[in-house]
């Protein structure tokens, strides 16, 4: 349950300020909603901000590290020199690649190409070749911050059909952004993204989703793009996550990779594209830290 504090207490976000001039006010209308039957954001998922000033400056390393690779990718590339890229750049400007070692995985960034879904592991023996696309999903921690963002690379010319994959899991994204609206619930806005794929003819992998993030690389909540509206937890200001559909072409069945255990795949092996945003949202919407 929420609880407000005593009006005179310092309040609750380290501002040093008294509660009842503070988050009084804000925590009423949490508990308003909470009433209603929402599910609302604990505490600790608002930023304050330095958290903010802090996951901005580590998203600076992940877009640069991803804006290079958008100026070096091409065919005959290994996806292992993707990775080379990723270590040196991210450690010349300060930062850890958070993938590394993050629950076992063995390299510095996800490199996904057409029919893998996701958690692609770069190799030098997996080399990019005309007409693939690659999802290129990169996230870094900075004095304990993190940054996540993920584009698609069209490697030379690709297929009319999978460009269209490529762009249309863009705008499914885009439509989801227009939909953080602070104070609805999250639900509405999977809702969006998914609404999008569908008129599309396309499907949304359920499994596997957004995330709140920051303090840690996943908080709560977990977001899916496949939800209904009016559920989920409440879209509130100062949350932060990630909003990271993977679109299918074909059906929305996936497999895991059974040798390496992450590497996640399209069940009927049809190409699937995933670009990935982090953001903040504020009183009027939503401002976006990394892309
Ligand atoms: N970057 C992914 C995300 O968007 C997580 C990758 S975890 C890894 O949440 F271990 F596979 F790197
Ligand atoms: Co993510």
């Amino acid at each position: 349950m929420y609880k407000r504090l005593d009006r005179n207490d310092q309040c609750w976000c380290g501002s040093g300020k008294k509660y009842k001039s503070c988050h009084a006010a804000f925590d009423d209308k949490i508990i308003k909603y909470e009433h209603q039957g929402m599910i609302v954001p604990s505490r600790h998922l608002f930023k304050t901000e330095k958290d903010i000033e802090g996951i901005k400056k580590s998203a600076v390393i992940n877009m640069a590290v991803l804006d290079e690779i958008g100026e070096k990718i091409h065919a005959g590339m290994s996806t292992q020199e993707i990775d080379d890229i990723v270590m040196n750049t991210t450690k010349k400007m300060g930062g850890i690649p958070a993938d590394l070692g993050y629950q076992g995985f063995p390299k510095s960034v996800c490199t996904s190409i057409n029919e893998e879904v996701c958690h692609g592991i770069p190799s030098e023996d997996i080399i990019l070749r005309e007409g693939d696309i690659v999802n290129v999903d990169c996230s870094t921690i900075l004095d304990g911050y993190y940054s996540d963002s993920s584009r698609m690379f069209c490697i030379g010319e690709v297929s009319p059909e999978k460009k269209r994959l490529v762009d249309v899991t863009k705008e499914c994204l885009e439509e989801g952004l227009k939909a953080v609206i602070p104070w609805t619930p999250i639900g509405d806005m999977g809702n969006a993204v998914h609404q999008h794929a569908l008129k599309n003819g396309y499907t949304v992998v359920r499994e596997i989703g957004g995330h709140g993030c920051g303090n840690d690389f996943h908080e709560e909540p977990f977001v899916s793009f496949v939800s209904e509206p009016g559920t989920g937890m409440l879209m509130v200001p100062g949350m932060v996550f990630t909003i990271e559909p993977m679109v299918n072409m074909g059906g929305n069945e996936i497999f895991v990779d059974e040798e390496n255990d992450w590497t996640v795949y399209t069940a009927d092996l049809k190409p699937s594209a995933q670009w990935e945003v982090e953001l903040l949202v504020t009183e009027t919407g939503y401002e976006l830290l990394c892309w």
